[in-house]
Parts: C-alpha cells; structure tokens; sequence
C-alpha cells in the first residue's frame, strides 16, 4: 500500500507513521508513507496558504490552488511509483517465464481497481473531515483493497469547496468531534487500513478474524498470572475445550457490546453455514465462514438427521448455503430445504451455479428468506476472491440488518 499525504505539516505524519509496527512495516516495503507539502505551492512570498472567507465570519480559509498543485502532484507521484512497480512485476514475470506474477491490465481487473474515463486508475483521493461518515471496520477493509490512496488535510477552517469538488472522491471523518486539522485523522485511517496489508502484522499480532467485523466487541483477554490482585482467570479458559471456550467467547462478547454499545448489536448478526454436496464444498463453506465471521455453526446439510429436522431461523441470523458440485442429482433443493423456515428479516446466500439463483431466489422467498445474492463459489485457494465475496455478504448483512 502507498499513502500520498498532501499536509501543511509533513513532520507530523512521518513521526506517527515512523513509530512502532508501521516503521517497521514501511522499513520492510509493506506500506510506503510519501508527504506533499501543500505549503511548497503556496503561491505568495509569505508562503502562507490561507485566505479570509468571502461572506466574512471567523478563521481562515485554505486556498484552491496550493491544494490543487499538491493533490496533483500526489496523483502524479502514484502513477510514477505505480508504473515502476508494474515495470518491476513485468520484469519478474519475464523472469519467470510469464506465468507467476500479474502485471499491468490483467492486475487491476482481478484487484477490482477503478478506472477512470481515459481508462487509467482513478486513485481514491480522501479528505479527512468530520463532515463526513465515520470511519469504520467496513471502510477500513474497502480501503485496503486499493494500491495507493491519497489522503488530504485540511486546516483553520476548512478547504475551498471548489477545489474539494474538483479532486476529492472521499470524505472521511474519523469520529463527531473536531480537531485541530487532519492529520491525526489521516494517520488514524492509515494505521487501520495497513493492518489488513499483507506482511504489516506478524502471525502473534494479527487474529485472522477481527473485533468489528460482526458488529461484536471482542471477548475480554487473560495472560499470567492465573491470579492477580485477587482475581481470577475466568476458570473455562483453563479447561483446553475449545468448544466451550469459543462459547464462553461469544457471550462474552455479546453480553459487552450489549452493555457498552447496544446500538452494534441491533446490526449483528449470527451466521449459520450449511455444506452440502461435495468435500470441496466444505472446504470452501469453512473458508468464507470464517472470512464472515468469528463465531456461528458450520453444519453438513448432506445428514439425513438435519435434513429431517425442522430448522427456523431467528431473525438476526444469516443463513450461509454452499452447494457442492452435483449436489442437485442427491437431493433436489426443493427437498433438502423442505424443513428450512425464516422470519422475513433473515438472510441468505446460496454459493453454487449462478443460472439456478432465480429459482431458488423464489423459493427461498417462500419460505420467509431474503435472498442477499448468489455467486459461483471459487476454489479456497482463491484467497483475493473468497476475501472480497466475504467483505460483500457482511457489507450487505449488516446494511440489511438495519443500517
Ligand atoms: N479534521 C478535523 N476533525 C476531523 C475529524 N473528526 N475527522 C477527520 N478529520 C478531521
């Protein structure tokens, strides 16, 4: 990932970004953190770039054109570094016979990167502000999706609304209160958005599923002593049943956010993985599961028992299917689902052959579903696409759910 920041004081970026995991995940080429003095392209002896507001009031305004110049000259470093980079992968890939790495055109179509009218990548410019929507998990995952981003920020009061038109494509807020410019906000965001880079955590420093993702607080955490001050480790966590555990975890972590941010919880959801079919699609049912969220059951809908049984869902529980290869000709899908009810507010998605999705679409409606999407599941190893499917189906789950 490459940040461009466009900042009247470049030395307060480089010290949070220079400090601790993320100098050294810029150290180690994992991130790189560029600054763009706004105040190099002020256009006046004094150097200065700000101005009073037309329309009169209090406080000072910064001027269009010192942020126009150094926004571009953001966007004109990125196509740079991003075309050395391609020339670097192109060269690998000569290397390598041309088949390891993916360069050029072939790279933005499987990031999902997005083009602009004369078919180059339109980079996501961002200015930090609170008037905007508050960062959250959800953003910060979206945004780790891009190569490079440019983040700009503003002081006094405020930027000229011209220049904001003419080159932002974000406006991000990193909480309702205002500070004193952007910069605490751009490194916010930064620091979010690298941890879902690739290399950035260590093993011991990252959990393959994150606290937010489900709009669930984490589990509280214990280390040694097993006692302290009087008080106890949590006796469940000393029993090696990891079973109970992810249990006591849950409603742990249900029972906080519950009394720490009861409006997350209104958009939670449960999410309940039914495989059936092939092995492969077990394999790929627990992958994005886990991609989804943390906790829920992943159950083998091939048992005649479970087919049997009468299933009704809850109306904050999402309903996960993946459907193997060749799973029609065992069952048809009429019948293994004849036992599966939901309330109106329950949600599913199917992953199989797209070109049935209309039909089970109606069929699921019957039965008191929503029907989030369908989508040809890919192979498990398919990490960038079972990631960005995962990413979809909470986004749609949790703005479904309420938002
Ligand atoms: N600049 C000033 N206040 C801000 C906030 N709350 N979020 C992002 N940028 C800001």
């Amino acid at each position: 990932m490459r940040y461009y920041v466009c900042t009247l004081f470049p030395d307060m970026i480089r010290q949070i970004m220079g400090t601790s995991i993320l100098g050294r995940a810029e150290k180690n080429g994992y991130i790189s953190v560029n600054t763009v003095n706004i105040r190099d392209f002020s256009q006046k002896k004094s150097m200065r770039v700000d101005d009073y507001p037309y329309g009169g009031g209090a406080g000072m305004v910064m001027e269009p054109e010192p942020v126009y110049q150094a926004v571009q000259s953001a966007l004109q470093r990125a196509a740079e570094d991003r075309k050395a980079e391609d020339c670097g992968r192109a060269a690998a890939d000569r290397n390598a016979g041309g088949e390891q790495r993916t360069a050029g055109a072939d790279r933005i179509k499987e990031s999902g990167e997005k083009k602009d009218a004369s078919g180059g990548i339109r980079t996501r410019v961002i200015y930090l502000t609170p008037q905007a929507r508050v960062l959250d998990q959800t953003m910060v995952e979206e945004l780790a999706r891009e190569k490079e981003l440019v983040l700009l920020c503003g002081h006094y009061e405020g930027i000229d609304e011209r220049v904001l038109q003419e080159t932002v494509t974000d406006y991000v807020s990193i909480g309702d209160y205002v500070l004193t410019g952007g910069e605490l906000g751009a490194a916010v965001l930064m620091d979010a958005v690298s941890r879902f880079v690739p290399g950035v955590l260590h093993n011991d420093e990252s959990s393959q599923f994150e606290s937010m993702q489900d709009n669930l607080l984490e589990y509280p955490h214990f280390t040694r002593p097993e006692q302290w001050h009087g008080r106890k480790v949590p006796p469940v966590l000393l029993t090696g049943d990891h079973g109970k555990i992810e249990e006591w975890r849950y409603q742990q972590a249900v029972a906080r956010t519950q009394e720490r941010r009861p409006d997350l919880l209104k958009n939670s959801f449960v999410l309940h993985t039914f495989w059936y079919g092939s092995q492969e699609a077990e394999e790929y049912a627990s992958c994005l599961h886990g991609r989804i969220s943390r906790y829920g059951e992943i159950q083998n809908y091939n048992r005649n028992k479970l087919i049997r049984s009468r299933n009704v869902l809850g109306n904050q529980e999402l309903l996960l299917l993946v459907e193997g290869a060749g799973a029609d000709g065992d069952v048809p899908f009429e019948e293994r689902f004849r036992n599966l009810y939901g309330s109106g507010k329950t949600l599913a998605w199917i992953c199989s052959d797209g070109s049935l999705a209309e039909k089970k679409k109606e069929f699921l409606a019957d039965r008191g579903f929503r029907l989030l999407g369908c989508s040809r599941y890919s192979d498990a190893e398919n990490t960038e696409q079972t990631d960005r499917l995962a990413l979809d189906i909470r986004k749609k789950a949790l703005h479904l759910a309420g938002r």
